[in-house]
């Protein structure tokens, strides 16, 4: 069984990217854990149901999320229930009501749990937040991305821009201080170092030199 390898850190750290790129070149599966409680809050703002832990924990029992490789080598595509949330995912408003999702513990229970199983054949680059200390703990790569608020934000910042929507940078700074916040003052798999995690600071390095390092190290241990 191949290794798996968990990657954790801040909204903006750069996990996903780095994360496709660490799978492209180890010729290992991707798995976006925050794009599966994003798809999960798009399906209930799209059903209008109230955001209480109940109903998102029935919901979470009652939904099929899927991934596919893009074959023009782009980004993941995400489905829920078959339909094609990439785009959708990523609007302000999902963004502003994972924060409330994701800090129920039976929602986190049924996602953690498909994740689990996902992982369970190994040969899996996952990311998220609580990959290392709850998800796979047992994985014998883990990473934590970080970089300054600041950095952070201006990659966010820089990534909608491109995209066309006009957000200031203030906006997507306060957005960030507020998720990070949210993210590590949950009560339940908060966002959190794993004991045996190797730190990564960001801040001063591109996207190669980061996928660069964790690919060296993975090499260095799997023939
Ligand atoms: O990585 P992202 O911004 O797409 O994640 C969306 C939200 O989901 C984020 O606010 C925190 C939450 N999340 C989580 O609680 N646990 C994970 N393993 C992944 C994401």
């Amino acid at each position: 069984m191949r290794p798996n390898i968990a990657i954790d850190g801040p909204a903006g750290a750069g996990k996903s990217t780095v994360a496709r790129l660490v799978a492209q070149k180890l010729g290992l599966v991707y798995i976006d854990t925050g794009a599966m409680y994003r798809a999960l809050t798009w399906k209930a703002l799209t059903l209008k149901l109230p955001f209480t832990e109940e109903v998102l924990a029935t919901l979470a029992q009652n939904t099929l999320i899927t991934f596919a490789q893009d074959c023009q080598g782009g980004p993941q595509k995400i489905f829920c229930d078959g339909t094609d949330v990439t785009q959708e995912i990523r609007e302000p408003l999902v963004t502003h009501w994972v924060s409330v999702l994701s800090s129920y513990g039976e929602v986190r229970q049924e996602l953690t749990r498909l994740q689990q199983k996902a992982a369970s054949s190994g040969g899996v680059v996952m990311d998220g937040r609580d990959i290392g200390t709850t998800v796979l703990p047992d994985a014998p790569f883990k990473f934590f991305l970080t970089a300054s608020l600041e950095e952070r934000s201006r990659r966010r910042h820089q990534e909608l821009v491109n995209k066309g929507n006009q957000v200031t940078l203030a906006e997507i700074e306060r957005d960030i201080a507020a998720r990070d916040l949210a993210d590590q003052s949950r009560e339940i798999a908060p966002l959190a170092v794993a004991e045996d995690a190797i730190v990564i600071d960001t801040t001063e390095l591109s996207i190669e030199e980061v996928a660069s390092l964790i690919v060296e190290k993975y090499q260095q241990e799997v023939q």
